[in-house]
């Protein structure tokens, strides 16, 4: 009795008291390793085309409380009260995936990028110059396939649309289902592929290089629309920009409203965007541009809602209404109370999963389950209940 009592205090106790201390102290050095780990990383795979949606974003299941939170918000800081805390699905060395940086587009990328968006500007007439771009990842192939084959009947879709991939594979897929009917240009980006290595960070710094790539069309004299390709699209939406571009009222951007109130600043969702490449709209991706490449935790939105509602340099930003673009909100709106709009964003819920989850119990997933193929015949059914009104 007495030997195992020694046993205990000579070996066991000092033992337990270095195992204690070390535990606390890789937990606390853990604790503020925030920014290079995330969690449960498969709600995180997409694009940055997810839109940071305010507060509401933070209700449910599947949100991206991750972002902007790190490993803290799992432990339930941040987190949502009541909610059970989730455990990380993948704990990471902490020290990988570092931060990469913002991509950079090579100069040849970027006079392909410019070369491909002025040739189809200019195919189109003087009344409708103008232009649709989208920039994707290649967690977001699916999705984009899927809106390809939404607008495929559609006149005056494909036809002015410049698909801006970051990896060459995604290109390569949209083109053995599409071959050149609708443009899709690479910006050569293959550290950021795997959809499965975005961290909070890394998704940021898309939003960034998104940015940069606006900065370059618009400096550029390329008058366009910057779209997301996890939105449906009812009607085309020729005559809905058309309106505008015509329009004698002037305007730098027009974007939609937010079907939340954000706050007595934060009104205004950032696509589709309209962007006229007038003096006011490059001062703005510029500043844009400048603000976001200087602080890696800045959202694209929040600064667009900043600088709109300052009215920064005389930037004029003027809104689509509701009924023409709506959001997240829509779906939870009675069917009796909500018009249909020609455009429906997709947000307030994140990854690609969900996203499509959502569609597809809507009845506006298109693809064949298994080939990704686009079914026409389904689009054709959803043309016909939505597209006439
Ligand atoms: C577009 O048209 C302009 C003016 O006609 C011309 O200078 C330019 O080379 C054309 N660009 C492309 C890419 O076709
Ligand atoms: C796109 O196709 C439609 C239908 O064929 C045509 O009317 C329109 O002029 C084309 N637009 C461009 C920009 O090529
Ligand atoms: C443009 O839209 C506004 C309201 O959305 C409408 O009042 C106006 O008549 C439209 N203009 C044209 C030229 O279609
Ligand atoms: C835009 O800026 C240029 C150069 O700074 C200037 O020459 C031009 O007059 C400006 N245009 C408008 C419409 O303000």
């Amino acid at each position: 009795m007495t030997r195992l009592k020694l046993a205990f205090r000579t070996i066991l106790v000092p033992l337990f008291f270095v195992y204690f201390f070390l535990h606390i102290g890789f937990t606390t050095w853990k604790l503020f390793q925030v920014d290079n780990t995330r969690i449960g990383y498969e709600n995180l795979k997409d694009g940055p085309l997810l839109a940071k949606g305010g507060k509401h974003l933070k209700k449910g299941k599947n949100v991206i409380e991750a972002i902007g939170y790190g490993k803290l918000s799992a432990l339930g800081f941040g987190g949502i009260r009541g909610q059970k805390k989730r455990k990380p699905k993948v704990v990471q060395p902490v020290m990988v995936p570092k931060d990469e940086g913002v991509p950079e587009i090579a100069e040849n990328v970027k006079m392909k990028v410019l070369f491909e968006a002025e040739n189809l500007l200019n195919q189109t007439s003087k009344s409708s110059n103008f232009i649709y771009v989208a920039m994707i990842n290649n967690a977001y192939e699916r999705m984009t396939l899927n809106w390809i084959c939404n607008t495929a009947s559609m006149d005056n879709v494909h036809n002015r649309t410049l698909i801006v991939s970051m990896d060459p594979s995604t290109c390569t897929s949209i083109r053995s289902q599409w071959d050149e009917t609708i443009k899709c240009v690479s910006l050569e980006i293959n550290n950021y592929k795997n959809g499965y290595d975005w961290g909070k960070q890394q998704y940021i710094n898309i939003l960034t290089l998104r940015a940069n790539l606006m900065e370059l069309l618009t400096k550029n004299d390329i008058p366009y629309v910057l779209i997301e390709t996890d939105a449906t699209w009812f009607k085309d939406p020729l005559l809905l920009f058309l309106n505008r571009t015509n329009s004698e009222e002037d305007y730098d951007i027009v974007v939609p409203v937010k079907g939340y109130d954000g706050g007595s600043w934060d009104t205004l969702a950032f696509d589709p965007m309209l962007i006229s490449p007038t003096n006011g709209s490059k001062m703005f991706m510029e500043e844009m541009k400048t603000r976001l490449n200087g602080d890696k935790k800045l959202y694209d939105q929040d600064i667009m809602n900043q600088l709109c509602a300052s009215q920064h340099n005389g930037l004029i930003c003027r809104q689509f209404s509701y009924n023409e673009i709506a959001d997240g909100k829509w779906y939870k709106m009675d069917e009796r109370d909500r018009e249909i709009p020609f455009i429906l964003n997709n947000n307030f819920n994140s990854g690609t999963k969900n996203k499509e989850t959502r569609q597809a119990l809507n009845g506006f997933w298109f693809l064949a389950s298994k080939t990704n193929q686009c079914v026409i015949s389904k689009v054709n059914r959803f043309m016909e209940k939505y597209g006439k009104s």
